[in-house]
């Protein structure tokens, strides 16, 4: 029996666990893209988080709609309180502060801790995430875009001012995340994926997308 079996209880749960996870953030992220529609500074802005949240809905379509075949429990795993404290910490943000919170720290680094779960992954678990993924990526790429375009708009000195502040707000968030979610490495490990490998990547991709914003 290899780690990737969906009849292994321990998998089965541990798999179940993070993608009922990846799907209330995706609930949380398609609301606060709702919430944001009427502030948006143009109308690109608001297509663009428009096609969000119709993608997360059908996102969280999707992983229920498995969860539920998995057979494992689909409690949201981030409390009530504390998801609607998400909400209202997104909902004050500026813009470009929102856009790096939500695109670099959330969209981007999330969505690469996720896509390291699918190479050990079992069939139906890769299926699950094969749309979701997909979406994720043009959701990044639009809030890293976007973000560029903002940035190169501000004089050099803002703009390096701004790029100085992200590695601090993406602590905060990574450190958020691990608080809200303190069972992570364990049920990464679980589902044959070492957390370590997991830290790797998105400190990788973390380190890439900083680099492309210091450039912009
Ligand atoms: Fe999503
Ligand atoms: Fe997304």
């Amino acid at each position: 029996m290899n780690g990737s079996d969906v009849t292994n209880t321990q998998y089965r749960q541990a798999m179940g666990s993070l993608l009922a996870l990846y799907t209330q953030v995706d609930g949380l992220i398609g609301e606060v893209c709702d919430d944001r529609l009427g502030r948006v500074p143009d109308a690109a802005a608001r297509a663009a988080l428009a096609k969000q949240v119709v993608d997360e809905r059908r996102h969280v379509e999707i992983q229920e709609e498995w969860i539920s075949r998995l057979g494992t429990d689909p409690t949201p795993p981030i409390p009530a309180p504390a998801a609607e404290a998400i909400r209202a910490y997104f909902a004050e943000l500026p813009w470009l502060e929102f856009l790096a919170d939500l695109y670099l720290g959330v969209e981007a680094l999330g969505s690469g801790a996720v896509e390291e779960i699918v190479p050990l992954a079992d069939p139906g678990t890769r299926e699950s995430l094969r749309v979701p993924l997909a979406d994720e990526a043009d959701h990044v790429a639009f809030g890293v875009g976007r973000l560029r375009e903002e940035l190169s708009r501000l004089e050099p000195a803002a703009r390096r001012a701004f790029v100085r502040t992200l590695p601090a707000r993406l602590d905060r968030l990574a450190g958020q995340i691990r608080a809200l979610a303190p069972a992570l490495p364990a049920l990464f490990a679980a589902v044959g994926v070492p957390y370590a490998a997991v830290r790797d990547a998105v400190v990788a991709r973390r380190t890439t997308l900083l680099d492309t914003l210091a450039a912009a």
